[in-house]
């Protein structure tokens, strides 16, 4: 009989020849279970996505209790389902004013889609500014927009009008022009190893797209929802996006996404001609009711601020010869080393010492802190010696 790592080659599609091949069986809080016992402090959550920990007792229920209701009735945008009329308008009351109408997506990538699209549907402009090292994610038009060619080459042509300039480069904004539809920018650019673009290069980019009527998206799917100490990245600079994406921590482990903006903006999908996007599952009932719960639990108690604390307290106690920069808000850390052997070294001997991190995508010289959010100061401090004691060994 094939063991579940020879299954798991065998028959699923993989996405590199080096898989991080982990097998686990069960999750709760901050730990991974393995199936012989093993135990693991999550330093990844699933890349930003348990910001509330494994398996959260209030998402759970909302699971349960939805699917006992119904799961999947109809495409998305035609049956009034209560999970997802509640959810945005929970959504639009975390949000300021402007962003005030919720498109419901399946996944991040998906919402950059929708969120490009509408920017070129209302505006009837078609060129698009992003940045370099910048990840949106792997369906044709977020790949377009994600800063790396080397992801990109093999599946050119992408789309047309599309250009990369360099985050904090403020010279390079006179890019932006009046056939520009969009700008579209992580507020803390996650995968290119945790980047936090300059506060006085956010203030330019904002003014010179109000000037220009050029719409700016954020792609809040990793710094969205208490990540960054904030409950959204935007909230560090002060400025409000024309429309924002979501994803990731979104559901609390479920599937869903979103892009919202204004009513006045995400009409342009719905006339001349309608079904300006359509999807069938986005906004899934079971997944819509979790992200509620979800919602409602990360602003319940202090969680948000106390990430804050908590990325502070993790910068204070790791410590190391070998260790270049501690960078990141919140509980969005990324650790720089010397090299990427080291990163792997890193990697692996983490899992014999019970923690599990990862490189990131654009920045194999760092290693990534993202706890889930309700980590306790008590983890934190143990989490720091651990982490310690690897970087020691390698
Ligand atoms: C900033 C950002 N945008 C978009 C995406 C794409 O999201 P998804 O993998 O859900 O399609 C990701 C995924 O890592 C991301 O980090």
């Amino acid at each position: 009989m094939l063991s579940n790592r020879q299954l798991f080659l065998k028959y699923l599609g993989q996405t590199s020849d080096n898989p991080c091949l982990l097998e686990i069986e069960k999750a709760e809080g901050i730990y991974l279970y393995g199936p012989n016992g093993e135990k693991y402090i999550d330093l990844i959550s699933g890349v930003s996505v348990s910001n509330l920990g494994h398996g959260n007792i209030s998402v759970k229920q909302a699971v349960k209790e939805q699917i006992d209701k119904h799961a999947h009735l109809m495409v998305y945008g035609e049956y009034i389902q209560v999970p997802q009329v509640e959810l945005a308008a929970y959504l639009t009351s975390l949000l300021p004013e402007c962003l005030n109408t919720v498109f419901l997506v399946n996944s991040g990538s998906e919402s950059v889609e929708g969120a490009i699209k509408l920017a070129k549907r209302y505006t009837r402009r078609s060129k698009i500014i992003s940045f370099n090292n910048a990840y949106h994610g792997s369906t044709h038009g977020a790949l377009s927009v994600t800063g790396n060619e080397e992801l990109k080459r093999s599946f050119r042509p992408l789309l047309p009008e599309v250009y990369h300039i360099n985050l904090n480069s403020i010279n390079e904004l006179d890019l932006i022009d009046k056939n520009t539809a969009c700008v579209i920018i992580e507020p803390i650019q996650a995968e290119a190893g945790v980047r936090i673009p300059d506060n006085n290069f956010m203030q330019e980019l904002y003014k010179k797209c109000k000037e220009l009527d050029v719409l700016l998206i954020f792609d809040e799917i990793q710094t969205g929802f208490g990540r960054t100490g904030k409950m959204f990245g935007f909230e560090h600079y002060n400025i409000t996006p024309d429309i924002i994406c979501f994803a990731k921590a979104f559901g609390g482990g479920m599937p869903i996404g979103a892009f919202v903006s204004d009513k006045k903006i995400m009409n342009s999908f719905t006339y001349d001609p309608v079904l300006g996007h359509i999807t069938t599952f986005g906004g899934h009932p079971v997944c819509a009711a979790a992200a509620l719960a979800n919602l409602k639990e990360i602003t319940k108690n202090n969680i948000i601020e106390e990430a804050k604390e908590k990325g502070e307290l993790l910068k204070n106690n790791i410590n190391g010869k070998k260790i270049k920069e501690i960078r990141g808000k919140g509980l969005l850390l990324a650790v720089e080393i010397d090299s990427f052997d080291n990163i792997l070294k890193f990697i692996k001997q983490g899992i014999k010492n019970g923690i599990v991190t990862d490189w990131f995508l654009f920045d194999n010289k760092s290693f990534r802190i993202t706890p889930p959010l309700t980590i306790t100061k008590e983890q934190i401090l143990e989490t720091c010696k651990i982490i310690n004691k690897t970087l020691e060994e390698l």
